[in-house]
C-alpha cells in the first residue's frame, strides 16, 4: 500500500479509530509513563508524530511539554483540534518536515511506522534524527514479532519488528537505545513493544 492508501484508510475508519482508541483513558497505564518520562525530561519542542486523534499530544501537553501533533489524515487534526483546542495540531507528513534541522527535543512516534514498508524506515529515521537537537528523544512503539514480517491489520498492512533488530535500526540512524518497555503478552493484545533513544551530543 502507498502512503495514499493508507492515508484514505485511515481517513474512512477515522471515527471508529477515534472511539476505539481516541483518549488517554484508553492507553495503557504503564505505556502512558513511558512517554512521559522520556519526553518530559528537557525542554523545547516535541513533535507527536503520526498523533492520529492527538490525545497523546495533550497528554505530553499536560505534563507542561511543548507538543505538536502532525498526521496526514484531516479528519484526525480536525478532531485533535476540536477535543482539545487549547493543542497545537497539523496536516503534514512525517516523511518531510516542514521543520529546522537540529531544531527539536523530543519526537514519539507512537505505532506510527508501522504501516512503513521495511525499506522506507531507515529513510524516515534520517529524516526523525535531521530535525532532532543534540541529546533529544525519540520513542517509538510498535507490534513486535520474531521476523520483520507484514500482517493484516485492521486498517492497513502494517509491519512487525523485533525489539533488537528494530533498536538496531534506531542506531544506525543515530539513535541510541536507553529503555524499552516489553509488555509480556497476555493474549488481549497483539504483542507490542516501545524504544526510548537519545542522540548523541552533536
Ligand atoms: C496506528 S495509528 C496511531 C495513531 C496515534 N499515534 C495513536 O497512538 O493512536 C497510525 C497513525 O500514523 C499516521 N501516519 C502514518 N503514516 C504517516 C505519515 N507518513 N505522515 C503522517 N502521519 C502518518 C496515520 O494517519 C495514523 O494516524
Amino acid at each position: 500500500m502507498d502512503v495514499e492508501q493508507i492515508r484514505d484508510a485511515y481517513s474512512s475508519v477515522a471515527a471508529l479509530y477515534i472511539e476505539l482508541f481516541g483518549t488517554r483513558q484508553q492507553v495503557h497505564p504503564d505505556d502512558l509513563a513511558f512517554i512521559g518520562r522520556h519526553l518530559s525530561i528537557r525542554p523545547g519542542a516535541v513533535l507527536d508524530l503520526g498523533c492520529g486523534p492527538g490525545h497523546l499530544t495533550d497528554y505530553l501537553r499536560s505534563l507542561g511539554v511543548d507538543a505538536t501533533g502532525i498526521d496526514m489524515v484531516p479528519e484526525f487534526v480536525a478532531h485533535a483540534r476540536a477535543a482539545h483546542p487549547h493543542g497545537r495540531y497539523r496536516l503534514g507528513s512525517m516523511r518531510s518536515l516542514d521543520v529546522e534541522d537540529r531544531s527539536i527535543a523530543g519526537i514519539l512516534a507512537w505505532f506510527s511506522l508501522i504501516h512503513l514498508p521495511p525499506r522506507d524506515l531507515d529513510e524516515a529515521l534520517a529524516e526523525f534524527r535531521r530535525v532532532t537537537a543534540p541529546a533529544g528523544t525519540l520513542v517509538v512503539g510498535f507490534f513486535d514479532g520474531d521476523e520483520v514480517a507484514a500482517f493484516d491489520h485492521k486498517v492497513a498492512t502494517a509491519y512487525r519488528w523485533p525489539v533488537d533488530e528494530l533498536s538496531a535500526r534506531l542506531t544506525r540512524a543515530g539513535f541510541s537505545e536507553v529503555e524499552r518497555l516489553h509488555p509480556p503478552s497476555d493474549g488481549t493484545h497483539r504483542p507490542y513493544a516501545a524504544i526510548a533513544a537519545v542522540t548523541d551530543g552533536r
